[in-house]
């Protein structure tokens, strides 16, 4: 018998690789999206749910409810990645102006709508800072208990940062958020909170000539020209900053592994562990410290994503995108 398809709410800061993740979603037959909520973070809110609908269209899947959450971090200033990720979010890529306005629903109160329909049954993917999470466990602490797991793309655990050689991102972005986040889910009956951070979403990487493949397989299919317009003028802009700084034309499909993970978790091996999130240091705040050796003894609180099966998960990303192109 076909497992139960997982039910998802995404909580994203669209983003290039949001963006993906979101196609990805969509065209997952073991998914079903029930609903995406925005946050600042890669952009500002309004971008973030602009490009959110504007993805969601261009899957045809644009009933999809988006629900606009949080528009600056818990006590930081804003900041963001359009160094990465463009003016608009999404690099080089014009998508029309989405037709679909955003649901009246905050992110918050959707997310404990859709966390309380059925307790256990939804998986909360996070590929954006922790903000509108951390919201929604203040205004209900119950909130690990209602839910399946969380699974969030975030933190960088035996690895060094990105924004700083201590911090990935999206803890970075919002520090009190994200150790709000974390330490609800040691309370005792909370679900698994799934940690996919940079050590393993370093090695999920997109080159040119896998989207040239793509491109190559998708010839003749009805919805191919404008999928892969989109997947190239968007990475383009990625590959090109990449360039820039490493050297290397490569694009890292950080919250397409957080969703495919949560979708499939024998992508990935994890180990649990006791992670807080620094808040006060000058050269490492938003940094996720993992106790590996028990020395504060307190009990894990975080199953911490340490392996992953790259090229299985590029081969199933990819299939999506073709299926995507298929309708
Ligand atoms: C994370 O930061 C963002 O720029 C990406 O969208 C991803 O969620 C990677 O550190
Ligand atoms: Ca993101």
């Amino acid at each position: 018998m076909p497992a139960r398809a997982t039910r998802l709410v995404i909580d994203v800061d669209t983003g290039i690789d949001d963006a993906f993740a979101l196609l990805y979603a969509c065209a997952s037959p073991r998914a079903r999206l029930v609903g995406v909520s925005t946050v600042v973070g890669n952009v500002d809110l309004a971008s973030a749910t602009r490009n959110t609908s504007a993805v969601l269209a261009l899957a045809r899947r644009a009933e999809v409810p988006v629900w606009p959450g949080c528009a600056a971090p818990m006590l930081r200033a804003q900041n963001d990645a359009r160094l990465f990720h463009g003016p608009s979010g999404l690099g080089y890529a014009e998508l029309p102006e989405p037709a679909a306005k955003p649901a009246p629903m905050h992110a918050i109160d959707a997310i404990l709508a859709a966390a309380s329909v059925e307790p256990g049954a939804l998986t909360l993917v996070a590929t954006g800072p922790l903000t509108n999470i951390a919201a929604a466990l203040l205004r209900e602490p119950a909130l690990p208990r209602l839910l399946g797991r969380l699974v969030l793309m975030g933190g960088a655990y035996r690895e060094g940062g990105n924004v700083t050689p201590a911090a990935e991102f999206n803890i970075w972005h919002d520090p009190e958020a994200a150790r709000i986040v974390f330490r609800a889910f040691a309370a005792d009956g909370a679900a698994p909170l799934v940690a996919v951070g940079l050590d393993v979403t370093r090695q999920a990487q997109l080159r040119p000539a896998d989207l040239d493949h793509l491109e190559r397989r998708c010839s003749g299919l009805p919805h191919g020209p404008a999928l892969l317009r989109f997947l190239h003028d968007s990475s383009r802009h990625y590959f090109d900053t990449m360039e820039k700084h490493t050297g290397a034309r490569v694009f890292t499909l950080h919250d397409p592994l957080a969703v495919a993970a949560a979708i499939d978790p024998s992508l990935i091996v994890t180990q649990r562990a006791t992670v807080e999130v620094e808040t006060t240091g000058t050269l490492t705040s938003g940094m996720t410290v993992a106790d590996w050796r028990g020395v504060w003894g307190r009990p894990p609180n975080v199953d911490v994503a340490i392996e992953v099966e790259a090229p299985r998960f590029l081969a199933d990303f990819l299939d999506a995108m073709e299926r995507l192109a298929r309708g």
